[in-house]
């Protein structure tokens, strides 16, 4: 069964919650889950894992990288990842003009990285409704499905 390494910022706990929901379901899927703050993760963690997922925030006027976020970003394109799966995620605000904009900028470096995206990423406004946990369940197994298909 696959390792799942979910590595995330929340300053406010909505990104957290994504989190948990992802965790769930990929653990119904049978994935081993690890959820791991972003101050606490390096990268190259991610070398131990099958699915690599990130989850966050974004912050600032323009859509600026949680503080939190920085030196993991900057790291992230430069470990392979070829033959990972990944997945972003993360929470915003339509308020904003650059809504969820952190969230784009993680899937950019982890293409650098080499690995390949298993399922468009999910954008939640502000806390998680239903719908929202709906996508990010089917996030989840679809990852899973996609994990699946190159390991076979
Ligand atoms: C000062 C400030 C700037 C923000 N800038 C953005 C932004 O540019 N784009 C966006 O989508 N959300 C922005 N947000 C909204 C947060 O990303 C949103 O509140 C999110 O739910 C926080 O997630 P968390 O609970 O995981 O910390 C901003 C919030 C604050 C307080």
């Amino acid at each position: 069964m696959p390792k799942a390494l979910i590595v995330y910022a929340s300053l406010t706990g909505n990104t957290r919650e994504c989190a948990e929901i992802i965790k769930e379901a990929l653990e119904e899927s049978g994935a081993e889950v690890e959820l791991m703050e972003s101050v606490y993760a390096d990268p190259e963690d991610f070398l131990q894992a099958d699915i690599c997922l990130v989850g966050t925030y974004t912050y600032g006027i323009d859509g600026q990288l949680p503080d939190e976020m920085v030196d993991f970003y900057e790291e992230l394109a430069d470990v392979d990842l070829f033959g990972k799966v990944f997945g972003t995620f993360g929470s915003g605000d339509t308020f904003y003009e650059e809504y969820c904009k952190s969230v784009d900028d993680f899937t950019e470096q982890f293409l650098k990285a080499g690995a390949v995206e298993g399922a468009e990423s999910v954008k939640v406004d502000l806390d998680p409704e239903k719908e929202d946990v709906q996508a990010l369940t089917d996030f989840a197994k679809k990852l899973f499905v996609k994990w699946k298909e190159i390991s076979e």
